[in-house]
């Protein structure tokens, strides 16, 4: 059984994903930014919290000292904390716009990576899951069949592809690790404005599939819940 930690896992994906690992026996760490939440979220799921904002150096800092009061060691890194960014007419859209959704969706995963990966690199079958999205697909937003392909949303968009690419570099530079992208599709959740079609456990499907794989599992892959997808 692994050790998975899970970032944002306070609520939607995060915390089905947790509450579906932790049935089927994984120890479970979440990650909440808010302290209360997280409080909350790990007492109903029965699992430990740690406070981390991924934006922020020092809170991912102080939340690897108390991870590893906990653990020497770390088996499944699920980078999952994102937001949505603002919708807005493409006129408006500037930097600062995606320097926010960047902070998150994209930087703050590779904060919490690189502080992580000393104990990731501790276990027999590390595995790195980045939380991407098919909205970041340039097969899907080219497909015109695909919802995605509808969806103009330039900040949140370019980071899941910043985040699928990375998730692809990482792959190729620790091969000794699974590190693969999930593309949850539009589930109900407060990330996707309660607009999505799927439920929760459906959104969950390729995030849980790819935290459990194996030594033979694949590395270097996007995936959604049918298997794989176009980058
Ligand atoms: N829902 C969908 O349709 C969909 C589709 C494709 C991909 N995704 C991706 O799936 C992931 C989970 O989304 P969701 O739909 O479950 O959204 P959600 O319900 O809004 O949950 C997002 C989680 O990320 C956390 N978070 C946000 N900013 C953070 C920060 N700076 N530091 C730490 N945690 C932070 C949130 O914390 P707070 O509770 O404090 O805000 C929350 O726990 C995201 O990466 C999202 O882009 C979602």
């Amino acid at each position: 059984m692994s050790r998975i930690l899970i970032t944002g896992g306070n609520t939607g994906l995060g915390f089905e994903a947790a509450k579906r690992l932790l049935a089927i026996g994984h120890t479970l760490y979440i990650t909440s930014r808010d302290p209360e939440r997280g409080r909350l979220a790990a007492a109903e799921l029965g699992c430990d919290f740690l406070v981390m904002d991924v934006t922020n150096d020092a809170s991912v800092r102080q939340a690897l000292t108390h991870y590893r009061s906990l653990a020497d060691s770390l088996d499944v890194l699920i980078n999952n904390a994102g937001i949505p960014g603002d919708r807005r007419p493409i006129e408006t859209v500037d930097a600062a716009l995606l320097e926010t959704v960047f902070a998150t969706n994209v930087f703050g995963a590779v904060r919490v990576t690189q502080a992580f990966l000393p104990l990731l690199q501790r276990s027999d079958n590390p595995v790195i899951v980045n939380v991407s999205s098919g909205v970041g697909s340039f097969t899907k937003q080219t497909d015109q069949e695909t919802l995605e392909s509808k969806v103009i949303s330039p900040a949140y968009a370019s980071s899941k592809a910043a985040l699928s690419m990375l998730t692809l570099q990482y792959a190729k530079a620790l091969p000794n690790m699974r590190i693969n992208a999930a593309d949850p599709g539009p589930t109900n959740t407060g990330g996707n404005f309660n607009r999505g079609a799927q439920s929760v456990t459906e959104g969950t499907e390729a995030v849980v599939r790819l935290a459990t794989l194996d030594q033979n599992g694949p590395t270097g892959t996007f995936q959604d819940k049918n298997g794989l997808l176009g980058w």
